[in-house]
């Protein structure tokens, strides 16, 4: 945990190795039928980001194990030049998590405007398809030390909510549907 050095922790990594930013400009075709920039687009531009981050890190191929929630604060226009900046915020044994920044800029005006903020763990795998083992991480300021016990904490709730969500068994049982159903815009024609 200190900044001491021994075998393992020669392997270890800062968090600016790895920083990444992807910036594009937001071309017609990307546009949804509203005239917005399909979340798609913006998700597979956070994918590529995540990847190369983590795979700079990892010094390995990385797969995308999960993505935290995603909540669009703002639509994305035609003509605006979005960047996404990426760091590794979590190292685990073979999984990093990638903080992802997401913002877009007006070309004509410079307005910026923050769009979304994401998280995705993606795990190192070796040539033979088998997760491998990532290099630590050093922390070098008050915001990544920060953001990985953001993190942790992030991981604990959601491998709590895992197992919660496991417990869930909804008999079909008709008292009890017509008490859960209750009040619900639903109608049973079964
Ligand atoms: C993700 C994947 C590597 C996990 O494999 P696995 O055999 O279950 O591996 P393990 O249980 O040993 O877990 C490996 C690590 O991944 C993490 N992990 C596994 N599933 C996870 C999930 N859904 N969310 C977050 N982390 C996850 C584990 O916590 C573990 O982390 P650690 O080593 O830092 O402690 C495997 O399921 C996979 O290859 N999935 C397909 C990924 C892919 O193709 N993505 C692109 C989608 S098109």
């Amino acid at each position: 945990m200190t900044s001491t050095q021994t075998p393992e922790t020669a392997s270890y990594k800062p968090v600016s190795f790895s920083q990444t930013t992807i910036t594009e400009l937001m071309i017609p075709s990307y546009s949804n039928f509203g005239g917005k920039i399909h979340g798609g687009i913006l998700l597979s531009l956070m994918d590529k980001v995540a990847y190369v981050c983590a795979a700079k890190h990892a010094g390995n191929y990385c797969v995308t194990a999960s993505i935290d929630a995603v909540n669009f604060l703002e639509p994305v226009e035609v003509g605006e030049l979005v960047s996404l900046m990426a760091s590794i915020n979590y190292v685990g044994n073979t999984s990093l998590v990638v903080g992802i920044r997401v913002i877009s800029e007006n070309v004509k005006t410079n307005k910026v405007k923050h769009t979304n903020t994401s998280y995705f763990t993606m795990v190192a795998k070796d040539e033979q398809n088998k997760t491998v083992k990532v290099p630590g991480l050093i922390l070098e300021t008050n915001d990544q030390i920060r953001r990985f016990i953001e993190a942790k904490s992030r991981k604990e709730i959601k491998e709590n909510y895992r197992k919660e969500v496991e417990q869930i068994n909804v008999p079909i049982n008709n008292e009890l549907c017509m008490q859960e159903l209750s009040g619900e815009r639903c109608i049973i024609s079964a």
